[in-house]
């Protein structure tokens, strides 16, 4: 059977990313999570995660959709973790719509709706209004 890849920061873990883990297992018998390094976070969102990497790759762990989990430190070696963790299937939320169209030559590649009116970035804005 399939086994499915998915990437993502998934800090402050909220609901939308056990959505995503849940339906990417679907398509497969495994489920791997490549979780963005601290540095790599930095880069990508301009601020470092709330939760440290080794805290939100437990978090991850214990998810009973996830079999796997690694570090993902750079954008570019993308294609390399896919070949390396012989991943069938590569599965994003589509806010990456489109984004990762050139690994169709080495997976099928899946972009899942996103679980309506939540994300990381907003949990943080709220927590930061209470006053
Ligand atoms: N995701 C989702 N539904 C949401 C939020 C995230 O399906 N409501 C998916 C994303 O599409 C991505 C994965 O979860 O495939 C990891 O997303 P991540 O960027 O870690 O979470 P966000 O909540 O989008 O974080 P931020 O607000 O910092 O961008």
């Amino acid at each position: 059977m399939a086994r499915v890849i998915t990437f993502g920061t998934f800090d402050v873990f909220h609901v939308g990313h056990v959505n995503i883990f849940k339906r990417a297992r679907e398509y497969g018998s495994s489920l791997i999570v490549g979780v963005s390094s601290d540095e790599l976070n930095i880069n990508k969102k301009g601020r470092a995660p709330i939760y440290s990497l080794k805290s939100r790759m437990e978090i991850i762990e214990a998810i009973k959709y996830v079999d796997e989990v690694f570090v993902e430190e750079s954008l570019e070696l993308k294609r390399q973790y896919i070949l390396d963790k012989k991943a069938d299937v590569l599965v994003m939320g589509n806010d990456w719509e489109g984004r990762f169209d050139e690994f169709k030559d080495i997976c099928e590649v899946r972009y899942l709706p996103r679980t309506p009116s939540v994300s990381t970035t907003e949990i943080i804005e709220v927590i930061r209004d209470i006053r």
